[in-house]
């Protein structure tokens, strides 16, 4: 007898399982984990799932659209795919097959400094907006030529990423003595004075590569001259607190990221949806755009964030779980499904365009006296 085949993934759960089923439990752990405890990982769930929608009723919901605009360019919804490291380890297309899937569903792209495929072979698959993250390296020319070629290749806008002074210690990767599966190289990065691979130690490969080639000193100079020199908008990912988001923006960013780089860095911070509002009012009269990650995994979060102040959501993991199961398919159906989960929550909670996602569908107002 045959062995029945399990149903499809209905949600971010079984998306999960099926990766976890499917990769090494190196490559698992190395996607899913956080630094020491994992307190600010768990805590980017718990703070969403304390959240009620007080949604309005007796409207017309025949017509609503989910479609927003960031940075000049039209998003289908208010997602963007966030920046993870090495796609070759889900799916042998890696990165490339990521940038279909986001350019179909209509949503940017935000590809790793840190990824398996090169920048021009990504912007080359993609139908929609790739976005280019930036660590910087201590070599200041390799950070250069790289701001260049992302340029050059297409990318619409840079993202700095900013909490990475020094590596977050990711206890699973120390165990598992975390390394990139043979073969794989980090195309960005691999040039004549540098391989693109992990160096050979004990504990964490990538934690070792890290040490030794990002920068330490990074500050708000590093960040003017990007702006200078990227000639596209800059974003800042990140950023936890208002005075910071202020002080980036007084630098020249775009944009905001409101980040705990998904609880993979300083273990104990807070919940990004947590600090999310503090930064929305410091930007406020700005204009400047907040996006937000961590933890957002169905539509009603993405309608929690916009509520909360942002203008769009990141989503890390859920992507790296459709493309080790399914490929460009997975991710594409990923995707599909916040769409459609974010569209429902939109008409369930009375609001037909972005704008009509109000901070009372989080607290409404309380009950007038006659
Ligand atoms: C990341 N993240 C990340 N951020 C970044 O700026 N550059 C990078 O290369 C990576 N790489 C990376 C790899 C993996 C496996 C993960 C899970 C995360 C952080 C990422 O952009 C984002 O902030 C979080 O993943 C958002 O949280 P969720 O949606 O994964 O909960
Ligand atoms: C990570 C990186 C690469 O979180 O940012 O693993």
């Amino acid at each position: 007898m045959s062995t029945p085949t399990p149903p499809p993934p209905l949600n971010y759960r079984d998306w999960e399982a099926a990766a976890r089923d499917r990769l090494p439990a190196m490559v698992y752990d190395y996607y899913a984990g956080g630094a020491h405890d994992e307190i600010t990982l768990a805590e980017n769930r718990t703070a969403l799932d304390a959240l009620r929608l007080h949604g309005r009723v007796l409207r017309d919901m025949s017509r609503r659209s989910p479609v927003t605009n960031l940075l000049g360019e039209e998003l289908a919804f208010p997602l963007v795919v966030a920046p993870t490291a090495l796609h070759e380890m889900a799916c042998a297309e890696g990165e490339a097959a990521t940038a279909r899937a986001a350019g179909a569903a209509g949503v940017p792209l935000i590809l790793s400094t840190l990824s398996n495929v090169a920048v021009e072979e990504v912007c080359a698959a993609s139908t929609g907006p790739v976005w280019f993250q930036l660590y910087v390296q201590r070599d200041r020319d390799r950070t250069a030529r790289m701001v260049e070629r992302a340029v050059q290749a297409g990318c619409s806008a840079l993202v700095l990423t900013v909490d990475a002074q020094t590596w977050g210690i990711r206890e699973r990767d120390e165990r598992n003595s975390f390394r990139m599966p043979e073969g794989l190289v980090m195309r960005n990065l691999a040039a004549a004075e540098a391989s693109g691979r992990f160096p050979e130690v004990e504990g964490s490969g990538l934690a070792a590569y890290v040490t030794e080639n990002f920068d330490t000193a990074l500050s708000g100079k590093d960040l003017e001259w990007l702006v200078e020199t990227a000639g596209v908008p800059v974003l800042v990912k990140g950023i936890l607190r208002a005075d910071d988001a202020r002080r980036a923006v007084d630098h020249g960013a775009a944009g905001i990221m409101v980040s705990n780089h998904g609880g993979r860095q300083l273990d104990t911070a807070p919940a990004s949806l947590e600090v999310l509002p503090a930064v929305a009012a410091a930007l406020r009269d700005s204009g400047v755009p907040v996006l937000v990650d961590g933890g957002i995994r169905r539509g009603t979060d993405i309608i929690k964030a916009l509520a909360r102040g942002a203008h769009a959501v990141a989503v890390g993991r859920p992507v790296l779980w459709g493309l080790a199961v399914e490929g460009e398919a997975g991710v594409a159906r990923v995707l599909a499904t916040f769409h459609d989960e974010f569209d429902r929550a939109m008409a369930l909670c009375g609001a037909r365009s972005v704008e009509e996602i109000t901070p009372d569908l989080l607290s409404p107002p309380p009950p007038s006296h006659p």
